[in-house]
């Protein structure tokens, strides 16, 4: 594992967006994708770029249960806003949080997933470590699955929503097995809430009280954060 890190998120966000520049200009073709607000700046960047995915494909980690895609809350909503419409991938896939047949929907993606191996996927950390949605506690061989949030992730994720009683409890997210098969990864992390996971997550045991900390075990993992989230190493 690599970790870099930056004076600001701005900084680490350049570095990020290279580092797809140079993915995709050497031909990868299958991008896994983050929501959230820790990729926002790299999403302007490439918004603002020449960059062409016209013929790449891209897989999101994850969507909330209940939401439909035009929801303004739903990740659907958020990468077309922060990507699609000025980016568009040849085809994008994610989670379908109306499809209520939990068993159909989890099977759907995880055959995209195979028939598409995620060559680089883009990953956010949670206050407690969680990589997509998988919490602590979550299998490491874990696959696409309906997950619950926790307390804390509800907490977090407040602040996208006018109040906590809307964020919904359960995602459909990319299993912690299923991440662990990109062929690399970029995680990136920004803030001093996230210095704690990040933390367990550089200390290198793995636990699955941190989620993240199985990263270890990953052949090409990249940190990039601020200063901020790499204060406590
Ligand atoms: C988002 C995702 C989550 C977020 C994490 C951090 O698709 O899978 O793991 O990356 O919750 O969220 P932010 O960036 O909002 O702090």
């Amino acid at each position: 594992m690599k970790l870099l890190t930056f004076p600001s998120s701005e900084l680490a966000s350049q570095h990020a967006f290279q580092m797809i520049q140079n993915a995709l200009e050497s031909g990868t073709k299958v991008f896994g994708l983050a929501t959230g607000g820790t990729p926002e700046q790299l999403y302007a960047l490439i918004r603002e770029s020449s960059l062409d995915f016209s013929q790449a494909i891209s897989i999101n980690l994850d969507e909330y249960y209940g939401l439909s895609p035009e929801h303004p809350k739903s990740y659907h909503y958020y990468m077309k806003q922060h990507l699609f419409t000025a980016k568009p991938f040849k085809t994008s896939y994610l989670p379908d949080g109306q499809n209520p047949n939990v068993e159909e929907e989890t099977r759907r993606y995880e055959a995209i997933i195979e028939q598409f191996p995620i060559e680089l996927q883009i990953l956010g950390i949670g206050e407690n470590g969680h990589i997509g949605f998988n919490e602590p506690g979550t299998p490491f061989d874990s696959k696409t699955s309906l997950v619950s949030l926790t307390e804390s992730t509800i907490q977090a994720n407040q602040r996208y929503f006018s109040s906590k009683e809307e964020v919904p409890k359960q995602a459909y997210s990319m299993g912690i097995g299923t991440i662990m098969k990109a062929k690399s990864i970029i995680l990136l992390a920004f803030g001093e809430n996230k210095a704690e996971a990040i933390k367990g997550l550089m200390s290198g045991e793995i636990t699955t009280d941190n989620p993240s900390s199985i990263l270890n075990q990953h052949p090409d993992v990249t940190i990039i954060t601020d200063e901020a989230a790499a204060s406590l190493l």
